[in-house]
């Protein structure tokens, strides 16, 4: 097996606002899940897409736009992490080898360009390291107490904004994962989970309109970061 991509997309979009879940809003003619599949679709190497919808989902079966061989449907749950941790098993049970790298990229992430997936690809095959696209920080920073008093001072040039995807080997995704959750780890994202497992992981610099659709407003930056690409 070449690269295997999870897709999370069994949220509900909340922070949209919207009458139906923000991966299947329109940017043109488009479904944002459309556009984000297209792009690893348009990457060779992924020879599988796991994408997770919702158990009650209406709306995947009816888009035409993203129909493909290598897209397998699976059911997602309650949170972000269960959704993943559902592509896991699946894959786990479907017997992927342990050295397999396992992209994890959210669908509400429709500007990711193939160019920048390939890249992190070849960061993992040059290094043997999970990685994940980041961005730089561009304001000054400042950590605050309860009281938004500041207290402590954070060097932008150390911190970097963690995008999607994060690329790692499936066995230590799924092992480390899997310890967040039994230590019941508030981790957000992948990388969390392989760096408190004691994984090495690498920042990637990717484009900074690689932006996470959550508001009315992100869908018109994305239409624009679309058309300027
Ligand atoms: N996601 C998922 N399963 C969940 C929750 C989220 O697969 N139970 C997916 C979303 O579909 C999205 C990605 O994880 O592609 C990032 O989550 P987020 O941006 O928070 O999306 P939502 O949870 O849908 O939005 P909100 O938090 O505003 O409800
Ligand atoms: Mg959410």
């Amino acid at each position: 097996t070449g690269i295997v991509a999870i897709i999370p997309a069994a949220g509900i979009g909340e922070r949209m606002n919207a009458e139906i879940p923000k991966q299947y809003l329109k940017i043109g003619e488009r479904t944002v899940l459309g556009l984000t599949l297209e792009r690893f679709l348009n990457y060779e190497p992924v020879e599988i897409i796991v994408l997770v919808t919702s158990p009650s989902d209406t709306h995947y079966d009816n888009l035409r736009d993203i129909e493909n061989e290598k897209i397998v449907v699976i059911d997602g749950g309650e949170e972000r992490a269960d959704s993943v941790s559902n592509a896991i098993s699946f894959l786990y049970d479907s017997g992927l080898p342990d050295d397999t790298p396992v992209l994890i990229h959210d669908a509400a992430r429709p500007c990711v360009t193939s160019t920048d997936i390939e890249k992190l690809c070849n960061h993992f095959r040059n290094t043997n390291k999970a990685c994940f696209l980041a961005a730089p920080v561009v304001d000054t920073i400042h950590q605050v107490d309860e009281d938004a008093t500041v207290n402590g001072f954070i060097d932008r040039r150390n911190v970097v904004r963690a995008l999607t995807p994060q690329l790692a080997k499936f066995i230590e995704l799924k092992n480390s994962l899997e310890e967040a959750k039994a230590k019941k780890l508030s981790v957000t994202d992948e990388v969390s989970a392989l760096k408190h497992a004691g994984h090495s992981v690498d920042a990637v610099i990717g484009r900074p309109d690689n932006i996470k659709i959550t508001t009315p407003e992100d869908l018109r930056l994305a239409a624009f970061f679309l058309d300027n690409q």
